[in-house]
């Protein structure tokens, strides 16, 4: 059923059940690939925050988890900057941290994820994303979890917001064109 949030209108896109069952599958494999150590799960907050919510608890052994906020500033120069890292609160030096994201676009705000990680000399850092547009993806950092690759067009609901409206969205809605 199509949906309205604010001025645009949206059809069903990824149903609650196929991302689950894909979250399921993908705890598990991170599970697999941490080999006993416990990660660092790091999601991005505002949008990850349903994602993280449901991916962990399918998570079945021992982790550790916070959440960290990227400002963007708009700067004078038409290059729109993203940084600052706010309320990093574990130590993650040496340990194997993965960032959860809801959804790689240009891939500008990973680029600064990672940058700002490194400085904090981690043993290693993965990436989930919920949701991957290839088109738009230039960057050359590998993504090691991507739930969904989706065409070039603009999603909400399921913690991504359209103008801070549709976070609550139990699935993912896609623009109608
Ligand atoms: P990037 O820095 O261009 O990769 O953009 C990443 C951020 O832009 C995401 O974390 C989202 O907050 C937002 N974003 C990108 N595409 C969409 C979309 O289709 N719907 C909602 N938010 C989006
Ligand atoms: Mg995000």
């Amino acid at each position: 059923m199509e949906i309205q949030v604010l001025d645009k209108v949206f059809v069903p896109f990824i149903s609650a059940e196929r991302i689950d069952t894909r979250l399921r599958e993908i705890a598990k494999q991170i599970e697999a690939d941490m080999n006993g150590e416990v990660p660092v799960f790091i999601g991005v907050l505002n949008g990850s925050f349903m994602v993280v919510s449901d991916l962990v608890k399918y998570y079945e052994a021992p982790c550790e988890m916070s959440f960290i906020k990227m400002a963007s500033y708009i700067g004078t120069q038409s290059t729109n900057q993203v940084n600052q890292l706010l309320g990093l609160d574990i130590d993650v030096t040496d340990r194997r941290i993965v960032i959860l994201e809801d959804i790689v676009d240009t891939g500008n705000t990973l680029v600064a994820l990672k940058k700002l990680f490194d400085q904090h000399r981690p043993k290693e850092i993965r990436i989930f994303t919920l949701c991957l547009k290839p088109e738009a993806y230039k960057k050359d950092i590998p993504l090691d979890y991507v739930a969904f690759e989706i065409e070039n067009k603009f999603i909400v609901g399921y913690g991504m917001d359209y103008d801070k409206h549709g976070r609550n969205l139990p699935e993912i809605y896609q623009i109608k064109e």
